[in-house]
């Protein structure tokens, strides 16, 4: 990265790319807001980030499944002193099934994390990221994004969101010192297809979680950073195939990769 922040915000960092994200921005020496329901693994982390790189490290127990969870989060953070310029909207999780059988709280909870806490936290720490000469905000979509997903549709059409919702926001911050990521990984090995409870969200080129962030962190450090990276030049074309075919093929093609 050209420019190092020198705090960032990390949602979903007890686990798979938040932790990894978390690792690489403090190696890089900035101070890290660690953000999940599960606080002994955050504390952890920071123990081992604080130590390593001489950092401030801060975890902060949030369930972001809860509405209001991001304006309480800023107001955690304000109330220790931190004044953000970078944010890595990563917390996330995806469910399995048909929607006709999914659980309601299931579907609820999916939209306020993958979905509404993403998109509040960005607005309300938009301005200060704004205000600082140069600022980051990855949000963490998927290949999942690029096309409808029968029996896996709640979770691509909630990061067709994330990655749309981003690369407006891209450019609506051309011209500003703010980099804006929408992150595409495809399948990748974290606790991610445990929490689902499925393997069908394993389709595409498997990577590993660094090789993720490793994409995440080279998009950055482009001088025009964005909007879009996807991770895995496999992962590339799979992702630009729908947009070359009628939507009817596509669900056909998707609708057999993800079928029971
Ligand atoms: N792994 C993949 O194949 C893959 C591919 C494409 C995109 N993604 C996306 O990558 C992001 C990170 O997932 P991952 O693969 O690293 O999975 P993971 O290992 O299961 O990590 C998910 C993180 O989200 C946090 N989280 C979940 N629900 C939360 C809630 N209600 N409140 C606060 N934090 C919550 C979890 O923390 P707690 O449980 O401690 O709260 C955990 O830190 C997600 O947005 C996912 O959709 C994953």
């Amino acid at each position: 990265m050209t420019t190092t922040p020198g705090c960032v915000v990390i949602t979903g960092a007890s686990s798979g790319f938040g932790a990894e994200f978390a690792r690489r921005f403090a190696a890089a020496g900035a101070d890290v807001i660690l953000v999940a329901r599960r606080l002994d693994r955050l504390g952890v982390l920071a123990e081992e980030l604080s130590s390593a790189h001489g950092v401030r490290a801060v975890p902060i127990e949030a369930d972001l499944a809860l509405p209001g969870a991001a304006e309480r989060l800023v107001r955690e953070i304000d109330a220790r002193g931190m004044n953000p310029d970078g944010l890595v909207n990563n917390a996330g999780f995806g469910i399995d099934g048909p929607l006709a059988t999914a659980d309601i709280a299931d579907v609820s909870g999916l939209l306020q994390v993958n979905v509404v806490a993403l998109t509040e936290l960005s607005v309300l720490l938009l301005p200060r990221l704004l205000a600082h000469e140069s600022a980051v905000l990855v949000n963490v979509a998927s290949t999942a994004s690029f096309q409808p997903l029968p029996h896996l549709a709640l979770y691509g059409a909630s990061k067709a969101y994330v990655r749309t919702l981003t690369e407006a926001l891209w450019k609506e911050a051309q011209g500003t010192g703010l980099k804006v990521l929408a992150l595409c990984p495809g399948p990748t090995e974290t606790e991610f297809f445990q929490v689902a409870g499925s393997e069908r969200f394993k389709v595409g080129q498997m990577l590993t979680v660094p090789q993720v962030i490793d994409h995440a962190f080279d998009a950055l450090g482009q001088r025009r950073a964005g909007p879009t990276r996807v991770a895995g030049w496999r992962n590339r074309v799979t992702a630009l195939a729908p947009r070359l075919v009628p939507t009817r093929t596509a669900l056909a093609v998707a609708g057999s990769l993800t079928k029971d």
